[in-house]
């Protein structure tokens, strides 16, 4: 498929320091930013669908997709719920902690953080997460929404975990809910762009269902094909079903 041209926008953007959780969002400046990675594609191209896309049969789930429900992460009890634009300080805080490595593995664009304003856009996806303790702290996001490169019935997902937060269950939490939430929204596969991570994503989707990965080398990527189960991986489904 031939790759999307690179495309300058002009926007105007609210301008926080990244390093500042309590940060005011003040002064408007006009940026012009050039992207072409596959997070900014996703959140700056086609219109994502929204929670009122999916087939008829999920529409009982509908009001599942961004409701809170909690998680234990060791012996913390976190509390996983749609973004919300108002998060954006929390988010950017996170990302501060993040090391490059982890933000290589999510955004493939040198390990630096994304701009603000596509981290902006990001919480204001409809399927768009947090995971954060109770007094506020986030520490780990989750969003699906179109994949330019393959279609409408394609959601690319891009998870995001702490460093601190890794390898303690809570990638596949996120990657249970999110697999559910795109089900529910219509999408009938979800798309994983690692750069180094794929043995771990990989884990994480063939849970959901078939996965296969495409060793393109410009863009090498898994794609899970979502069962009608898929919809049964919801966070507040499941913390339903083991009360
Ligand atoms: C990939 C990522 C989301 C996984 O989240 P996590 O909370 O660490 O994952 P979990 O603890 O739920 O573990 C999920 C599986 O991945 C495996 N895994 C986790 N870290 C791994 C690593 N560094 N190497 C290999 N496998 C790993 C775990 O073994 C586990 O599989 P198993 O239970 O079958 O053994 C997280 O590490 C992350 O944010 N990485 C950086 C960004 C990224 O790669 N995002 C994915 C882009 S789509």
């Amino acid at each position: 498929m031939r790759r999307p041209p690179r495309r300058e926008i002009n926007v105007n953007v609210p301008v926080m320091p990244l390093k500042s959780a309590d940060a005011s969002v003040s002064g408007m400046t006009t940026m012009k930013m050039t992207h072409c990675i596959e997070q900014e594609r996703v959140l700056w191209g086609r219109p994502s669908r929204d929670l009122s896309d999916g087939a008829p049969r999920h529409a009982s789930l509908t009001g599942m997709v961004r409701q809170p429900w909690a998680v234990r992460v060791g012996r913390t009890s976190l509390v996983i719920r749609g973004a919300k634009p108002r998060d954006l300080a929390a988010v950017a805080s996170m990302h501060a902690r993040c090391t490059p490595q982890t933000l290589l593995n999510r955004y493939r664009t040198g390990g630096r953080r994304p701009a603000v304003v596509a981290l902006e856009l990001q919480l204001r996806q409809p399927l768009s997460f947090v995971a954060s303790t109770y007094d506020g702290v986030v520490v780990a996001t989750a969003v699906a929404g179109v994949d330019g490169y393959h279609g409408r019935d394609a959601a690319v997902v891009g998870l995001l975990v702490e460093d601190a937060w890794q390898a303690q269950g809570l990638g596949r939490e996120l990657m249970s809910h999110v697999s559910g939430a795109a089900l529910v929204c219509g999408y009938g596969e979800i798309i994983g762009y690692p750069a180094t991570s794929v043995t771990a994503v990989q884990r994480l989707m063939i849970d959901v269902g078939r996965t296969r990965i495409v060793t393109d080398p410009h863009r090498p990527h898994l794609h899970t094909y979502l069962p009608e189960s898929a919809a049964l991986g919801l966070g507040p489904v499941r913390e339903r079903l083991a009360s």
